[in-house]
């Protein structure tokens, strides 16, 4: 039976002032491999996805957003059709505190901008929004990557974290290749190095088992 998901991927973009901003390196290349095989294996898909330079995938429901508090606000809107949400997103987790109308002047020689925490989409998954579906959520780690993502899966409260080891320059992110984590409540397991298409495709599975043991 085809299932509904939600998927958040790329970066958010959060403004310095009208012509800067804070984001990061992310491609969203995991998060719309994801969604295009699960459109490809006939599920629903909502992409909510920050500025990336990928073609979206074909059969997928699109929703373009820049900063966290609007992929916040996409999120909370449409989670509540999903079975399976996955959160890709690399959220800034913080964003400039006030953004002034006009281009900052360069003046003294070091500058200080204040910032505030974002808020946490996936930590608000099941506490905010009442999501009761399948959570998956990823962790990019540079250290401890199994336990620390341990600690994501319980606070977030998670059926899976999917972490990779982003010191690694030969997989994560920008790359064309993974090798993941996997995190679940009560197991650990890993997906061998391969193409972040393949391992889309084992993802998309692997979720589809999680939400039938729902
Ligand atoms: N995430 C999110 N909203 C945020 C931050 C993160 O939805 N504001 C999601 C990401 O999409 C990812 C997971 O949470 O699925 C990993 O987030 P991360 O920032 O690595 O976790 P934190 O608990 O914030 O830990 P850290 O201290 O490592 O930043």
């Amino acid at each position: 039976m085809p299932k509904h998901f939600l998927i958040t991927a790329g970066p958010t973009r959060e403004a310095i002032d009208p012509v800067r901003y804070i984001s990061n390196h992310s491609s969203g290349k995991m998060g719309y491999a994801i969604a295009g095989a699960a459109a490809h294996e006939g599920h629903r898909v909502t992409l909510i996805s920050g500025p990336t330079t990928l073609d979206v995938p074909h059969g997928v429901d699109f929703l373009p957003v820049e900063t966290a508090q609007e992929m916040y606000e996409a999120t909370e809107r449409y989670i509540k059709k999903a079975d399976i949400a996955v959160f890709a997103a690399a959220v800034a987790d913080y964003r400039p505190i006030a953004v002034p109308d006009q281009k900052i002047k360069k003046s003294s020689d070091t500058m200080t901008i204040e910032l505030v925490k974002n808020p946490d989409i996936l930590a608000s998954a099941r506490s905010q929004f009442g999501f009761n579906g399948t959570l998956i959520g990823f962790a990019a780690e540079t250290e401890n990557v199994i336990e620390n993502a341990r600690g994501k899966l319980e606070r977030k409260q998670c059926d899976l974290i999917v972490a990779n080891d982003v010191s690694r320059k030969d997989i994560g992110f920008n790359t064309a290749d993974n090798e993941l984590n996997l995190v679940f409540p009560k197991k650990v397991s890993s997906l061998e190095k391969a193409s972040k298409t393949s391992l889309a495709m084992e993802l998309v599975n692997i979720a589809l088992e999680l939400n039938q043991g729902e």
